[in-house]
């Protein structure tokens, strides 16, 4: 596990008024704070072995590895540069009492919607993710010393259970933020929101005016159906997993177990709607031309003829190859979903953006083939692939799938540390704005010179 520690390596970092004090407490402090720096550096070269850690010297990358482990197995390298040595980072997570509005953000205008019916399907990391987050050893209450705050709400769910309509979540947006001081301040440069749906953060329809310098946490690497504007930004917003379900994650029993590849009925197989979408039609045609290579069958996602979890997952189970063509948008369940039933996934989505590509050599476990060239050559193709690279493409993503799970933050190969990774990775020793000014003795101030701890909601925004 990861080492934290309570003490700030960054000196300048607090906003604590300076108190007199003598040229020996001086000496102390400074000699306090090398000391816990020496400490610190030990304690990570004696714990890396069981974590998540950054290589420490002699440990290369071979050409060969799919992620960075150590020697030992078990732990996966972050890259030193840019990610620090070991986790240490505190998240503010806003509370629904404290800020007027966010209550409907998380529960409907009425309150009425149970954060349960929210966390399953697709968009339940929203929900996972905050309720990690509210247990979590990287989790502060005071705001003063955050590194980054958490902005909860799980508007995807609420807005399909009729919680809120688009206006609604648009305005109640506005109005939470607006009363969070340490919003303006960064100009919400150290503010995380998590937008799990296809729709991304355009789910606030005034996004752009208002999130557009915050921390997005998507699974959604752009937007390029509806509109030409992409809510994701490559270097500030950080590409999450999507939300498999719990039964094919957790450790013991599984919904169901991976068939041997020599069982398996089909190369390959396609399991979703066609949703007048080309690529996925052209895989159903396909299927009708070459019925024992490709399994696409017509699946009923509501109704009475529903398909069952358990059906849904025998299904994948029984082919070499998922097909994961583009759907509304770029990303696609499936893709996440193929590593838990053992089937190498094959993106058909040029747009799609994938999670931890700092660690995560994709071409080892995956394939990605132009969603344009869709037909017989692609069959062709995954017909040649001999089941020995095949096997061994499955035995490589069964070593990093735990990073597309999120299971507890006790798993230090998890989703939830592979994200807390990637948001230290944003930390800041400072946030300025176009609407924040400080004097010689750091007193922050706005326009007016009234000084931060005298902002008083509503704050102007953005
Ligand atoms: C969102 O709400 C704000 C504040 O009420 C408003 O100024 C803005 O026009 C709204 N955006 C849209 C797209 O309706
Ligand atoms: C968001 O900010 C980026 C960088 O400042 C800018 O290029 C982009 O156009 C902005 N997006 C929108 C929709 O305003
Ligand atoms: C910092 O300087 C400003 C402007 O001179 C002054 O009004 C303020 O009281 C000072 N703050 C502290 C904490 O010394």
């Amino acid at each position: 596990m990861a080492s934290i520690h309570s003490s700030k390596t960054r000196p300048f970092a607090s906003h604590h008024t300076v108190t007199p004090c003598t040229r020996t407490h001086q000496i102390g402090a400074l000699a306090l704070v090398i000391i816990t720096f020496f400490l610190t550096r030990i304690f990570d070269q004696s714990f890396n072995s069981s974590s998540f850690s950054t290589p420490t010297s002699g440990q290369y990358r071979s050409k060969n590895d799919v992620v960075r482990f150590s020697d030992s197995g078990g732990s996966i390298f972050w890259p030193q540069r840019g990610y620090g040595t070991h986790l240490s980072l505190k998240i503010y997570v806003y509370d629904e009492n404290e800020i007027d509005g966010l209550k409907h953000l998380l529960y409907g205008r009425d309150g009425k919607i149970s954060p349960d019916s929210c966390v399953k399907g697709q968009w339940g990391t929203q929900v996972k993710i905050h309720k990690m987050l509210l247990q979590s050893r990287f989790r502060t209450r005071k705001k003063e010393e955050a590194d980054l705050f958490f902005v909860p709400a799980y508007p995807k769910c609420v807005r399909v259970m009729g919680g809120l309509n688009d206006k609604e979540i648009n305005q109640t947006y506005v109005k939470v933020l607006s009363q969070m001081p340490y919003f303006r301040l960064s100009g919400g440069r150290n503010h995380i929101f998590v937008f799990p749906s296809g729709a991304g953060a355009h789910l606030f329809k005034s996004w752009a005016t208002y999130l557009n310098r915050s921390i997005i946490l998507t699974p959604e690497g752009d937007h390029t159906d509806k509109r030409d504007t992409s809510a994701f930004n490559t270097w500030k917003d950080i590409i999450i997993p999507g939300n498999i379900d719990d039964g094919m994650t957790t450790h013991g029993s599984r919904i169901v177990e991976p068939l041997p590849l020599s069982k398996r009925k089909h190369l390959a197989n396609y399991l979703g709607r066609a949703q007048g979408k080309v690529g996925r039609l052209r895989l159903i045609e396909l299927s009708k031309q070459y019925p024992d290579k490709l399994e696409c069958p017509e699946l009923k996602f509501s109704g009475p003829d529903k398909l069952g979890r358990k059906e849904y997952f025998e299904h994948l189970r029984n082919a070499k190859f998922c097909l994961a063509p583009r759907g509304e948008s770029s990303w696609t369940l499936r893709f996440y979903e193929s590593f838990f039933v053992e089937c190498v996934p094959v993106i058909l989505s040029d747009q799609a953006e994938l999670p931890f590509q700092n660690v995560i050599d994709y071409s080892q476990i995956s394939i990605k083939w132009p969603s344009t060239h869709i037909g017989t050559e692609l069959l062709d193709y995954l017909e040649s692939i001999p089941d020995k690279d095949i096997e061994e493409m499955i035995a490589r993503g069964q070593k990093i799938r735990c990073l597309f799970a999120y299971t507890p933050e006790s798993d230090s190969c998890s989703a939830f540390n592979a994200i807390m990774w990637e948001l230290q990775r944003k930390v800041r020793q400072f946030h300025q704005s176009s609407g924040t000014f400080w004097f010689h003795n750091r007193t922050i101030v706005n326009r007016n010179l009234v000084e931060f701890s005298k902002w008083k909601p509503p704050m102007p925004l953005p």
